[in-house]
């Protein structure tokens, strides 16, 4: 008998249900930067992606409304079909200077971006090598290649070596999160150009959750590690986290973002970005290259942020980002912890299987400039009373 497809996936939700595994939605009612109401209780968030506070920027908020003047809201069609407006070139030139690339090509989101560059470029009979822990848009745009899909230890060049060493004639790409999303680390981005180098193989990495946070004028990850489009040919940046927008960049020559621009199913088949919310991402761009307090800031809260939490015994993990996970293992543990957190008013999510690797739930801590010590002193005193509770229980 045929299976029933409903019922198949109800099994399946029921099934994470019991494993601690389910997801629900919760309504955030109202947002003031870094304070946002749930359920009509006031919550201090130390979840949210904005780690410069440029979210609710006045500066970003006057570019969009300017530019909905001017535009309307919707860019009417897809890039290449009339969609394609002044804010976007403006964008897509001027994020292409700041970060030292020949041109960039606008996406929609960093989803899509990933998946267009990696469907594109990519067919089958070709390596692509990845990062165990790169983002799921990486696994997924490999996947839609075709293309051999080899996933080397997390920041383990010597066995990304080892996969393309097998493959020697095989067309390859090396793809890593430059900042991985949910362990705050920094991929070892020299060592990855030096192999890309010697194996003929193209590097691209996402930026994601680098770019603004990390580097002069938060030119990113590769900009911190002391190198260029030289050494990282094609990246790709998000412009929905620090730069407090919606968004995607991917940059590379002229010659890739061409190919991009022709092929990339993505880009020709969708929508163009609202040109306004274009505009607020270059209005935050040109905001945070003039002023740097933004990013001092973050990494002054992440001094004091990780000697008191180790202290109080919690396991941090290896991060100089503004991503500091609390890593705690067991699901119900990191639900529980979570769930106490709120009831002191706090908002730090538990991460769980699939988004990390079985057995290593965590509770995924953000800071962000617009943290007050204030905030910060709340949610260690938070984490203070936890820790006692756990140890008396
Ligand atoms: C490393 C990484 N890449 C890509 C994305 C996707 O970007 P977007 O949210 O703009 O779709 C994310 C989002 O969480 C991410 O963490």
């Amino acid at each position: 008998m045929r299976v029933d497809l409903a019922e198949r996936i109800r099994q399946r939700i029921l099934e994470r249900e019991a494993r601690q595994l389910g997801r629900r939605l919760r309504t955030v009612e109202h947002s003031d930067g870094t304070h946002i109401v749930i359920a009509g209780r006031s919550l201090l968030s130390f979840a949210s992606n904005d780690y410069l506070g440029l979210a609710q920027a006045p500066e970003l908020s006057s570019a969009l409304t300017a530019a909905i003047e001017s535009w309307g809201v919707g860019a009417t069609a897809a890039h290449l079909l009339g969609g394609h407006r002044q804010p976007h070139v403006d964008l897509e030139v001027e994020a292409a200077e700041w970060l030292g690339y020949e041109r960039a090509l606008l996406f929609s989101t960093g989803y899509a971006a990933n998946l267009a560059v990696l469907s594109t470029l990519l067919e089958p009979g070709d390596l692509c090598v990845q990062d165990k822990l790169n983002h799921a848009c990486l696994l997924d745009g490999a996947r839609l290649s075709g293309a051999l899909l080899k996933r080397y230890r997390h920041a383990d060049t010597a066995h990304a070596a080892s996969l393309l060493q097998a493959e020697p004639q095989a067309a390859a790409l090396i793809a890593s999160d430059a900042v991985f999303s949910m362990d705050g680390d920094i991929a070892p981005i020299a060592e990855l150009a030096d192999l890309a180098h010697a194996q003929r193989a193209l590097l691209y990495l996402d930026d994601a959750h680098g770019v603004g946070v990390l580097g002069e004028q938060g030119r990113g990850s590769v900009a911190a590690a002391g190198l260029d489009s030289r050494h990282v040919p094609l990246l790709m940046v998000t412009l929905g986290k620090a730069i407090g927008s919606h968004g995607a960049l991917v940059l590379g020559s002229n010659d890739l973002i061409d190919s991009l621009m022709q092929l990339a199913r993505p880009y020709v088949f969708s929508t163009a970005m609202p040109p306004a919310v274009a505009a607020a991402s270059l209005a935050s761009i040109r905001l945070l290259r003039r002023e740097s307090w933004r990013q001092e800031r973050l990494q002054a809260l992440i001094q004091q942020f990780q000697p008191a939490v180790s202290q109080l015994g919690f396991r941090l993990m290896p991060s100089r980002t503004a991503i500091q996970p609390i890593l705690v293992g067991d699901e119900a543990e990191a639900l529980r912890l979570s769930a106490g957190l709120e009831a002191a008013g706090l908002y730090v999510p538990a991460i769980r299987h699939p988004t990390v690797p079985k057995g290593q739930a965590r509770l995924r801590v953000t800071l962000s400039a617009a943290h007050s010590d204030t905030d910060l002193a709340r949610l260690i005193d938070a984490l203070a009373t936890l820790s006692e509770s756990s140890v008396q229980t």
